[in-house]
């Protein structure tokens, strides 16, 4: 039998509600037909919005956006999408070589903030830093930020419909700056996010916070490169808040077929441990005070494209099955318990992408077994990590660290506890012995399953409810208590402390 104990006298910290973040880029079908459907649609929505997919949204208290790439925006003029609707230019998308699609620029600035608002997340925006000047961030900054009636670009804000300023206080400074972002060297790119940052300075305020460009998946020599390049700068002017990773694990098709292909993806995911772990470790030999927040700007199962409902249409659009779902709660489980190294985590992407939370077109929306997911974790927000004691079986793969076959995670916020659980066994349900040290777990819980036999199941628009979680109440005793997880399932038990 598996036996899950929770410390309850113990924490590594309070989780950041923004490890629970998203990410939409202006690519494919995330904002065309998904987020946004304009405001003379016929499809319901609020100022263009798709009004079915911010009610849901907001039911998972959304904490941060990211936008508007992404690689899309290493070629984003923020000018491009401000002022009336009718006159904004039309442009070649970063994505245009893959899918021959052109931006129009519907969904500026002023849509995404009120976006944010209606939802109630923070925006985070991703500058250009390959094909736009210091001085064009800094103006974008400043347009943003600055008090209504003060500067000329403040003031060009208030004339495009938003007096108060946006007050955004994450700023991406580039994206995959390796890769699509000008396949920079380390040191290079450091360079330039210094460049930046110091011309910026005039516009940020203490609440602001700069981001840099980390690497891709585990290249830690990157992490070492740019924080021994940043460290050789004496001034830093503006301190940095943090530095992004991107990694997406997965590969071959959304639907799989063996059972091979179902644990190449719990080990692939998993791995995100040992990438943190190894990348903090980097910044630690630079900055040991950890002043420099790791941040997963991108995570997520990346199949390939074409088993969405656009068949294809959509760039990289993937249907989310219960395995999304596995993948989902183990990788949040694991910035759960590494709540003292995450700072924030964005899944890709929201809606009719890679991982998503949403697929949608026309009048058709559903929310996917990830997002039922965010729901079933959303208790962990802002709470404080108890951690996790593991007995149970485990998984081995050369090349790999071993892998318990329950990933779990509980914190606690507002008198309640939260447990996350998922079993990553494909086919054997498991019992579970649940205790608590620290404390006892005793009264009214309440246990949500999400859960399918075909591992392959997933919300359609023909049949949008295949997956969703199924909720009772349950009464521990602090003495013996079991519950049990079916096979390839994910699970959230609250209970009153
Ligand atoms: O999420 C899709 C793309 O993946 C992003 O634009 C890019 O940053 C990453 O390579």
């Amino acid at each position: 039998m598996t036996k899950i104990t929770i410390d309850l006298g113990n924490s590594i910290g309070i989780i950041h509600p923004n490890i629970y973040g998203h990410f939409a880029e202006h690519i494919g079908g995330v904002m065309e037909d998904g987020l946004w459907v304009g405001e003379e649609s016929p499809v319901e929505n609020i100022r263009g919005f798709r009004k079915k997919l911010i009610e849901s949204f907001k039911k998972i208290n959304p904490p941060i956006v990211r936008w508007p790439g992404g690689c899309f925006a290493e070629t984003y003029d923020w000018r491009d999408g401000i002022g009336p609707r009718e006159k904004r230019p039309v442009r070649v998308n970063w994505w245009y070589y893959h899918d021959g699609r052109l931006e129009k620029n519907q969904v500026g600035t002023h849509e995404f903030m009120d976006f944010c608002r209606l939802v109630g997340a923070e925006p985070y925006v991703a500058a250009n830093i390959t094909s736009l000047t210091p001085l064009h961030i800094r103006d974008w900054m400043e347009y943003c930020n600055f008090p209504q009636g003060s500067t000329t670009l403040a003031k060009e804000r208030e004339a495009n419909g938003d007096a108060a300023p946006f007050q955004v206080k994450y700023w991406g400074i580039g994206n995959e700056n390796w890769g699509g972002g000008g396949e920079m060297t380390p040191e290079m790119y450091m360079q330039e996010y210094i460049r930046y940052s110091t011309i910026c300075r005039p516009i940020w305020n203490p609440a602001m916070k700069f981001i840099f460009c980390g690497a891709n998946g585990h290249d830690v020599s990157w992490t070492r490169r740019i924080m021994q390049e940043y460290s050789s700068h004496k001034y830093h002017i503006i301190p940095s808040y943090g530095m992004s990773i991107h990694y997406y694990c997965g590969g071959g098709e959304c639907f799989l077929k063996t059972e091979e292909e179902w644990y190449d993806s719990m080990f692939r995911a998993a791995k995100m441990q040992r990438i943190i772990d190894d990348h903090r470790a980097a910044m630690d030999e630079f900055d040991p005070e950890r002043k420099i927040k790791l941040i997963v700007d991108e995570w997520g199962n990346w199949h390939k494209e074409g088993s969405g409902p656009s068949k294809g249409y959509n760039l990289f659009e993937q249907q989310s099955t219960m395995r999304n779902a596995v993948v989902a709660a183990l990788t949040l489980n694991i910035f759960n318990n590494r709540c003292d190294i995450v700072d924030m985590a964005n899944v890709a992407q929201l809606c009719n992408n890679l991982h998503s939370l949403y697929l949608a077109a026309g009048d058709h929306l559903v929310e996917t077994p990830t997002y039922h997911v965010f729901d079933l974790f959303k208790g962990h927000q802002g709470g404080q990590q108890r951690p996790i004691i593991y007995h149970g079986d485990s998984m081995q793969r050369e090349g790999y660290d071993t892998l318990p076959e329950i990933s779990a995670a509980a914190s606690e916020k507002d008198g309640l506890l939260t447990l996350t659980l998922s079993n990553l066994h494909m086919t054997e349900e498991k019992i579970i012995a649940l205790s608590a040290i620290g404390g006892k777990l005793q009264g009214k819980a309440v246990l949500s399953i999400l859960s399918h036999p075909d591992v392959n199941a997933c919300n359609t628009f023909e049949n949008p409810d295949t997956v969703v979680p199924v909720a009772r109440e349950i009464m521990l005793t602090g003495e013996n208590d079991q519950i049990i997880l079916p096979p390839a399932s994910v699970a959230a038990l609250t209970i009153g402390r």
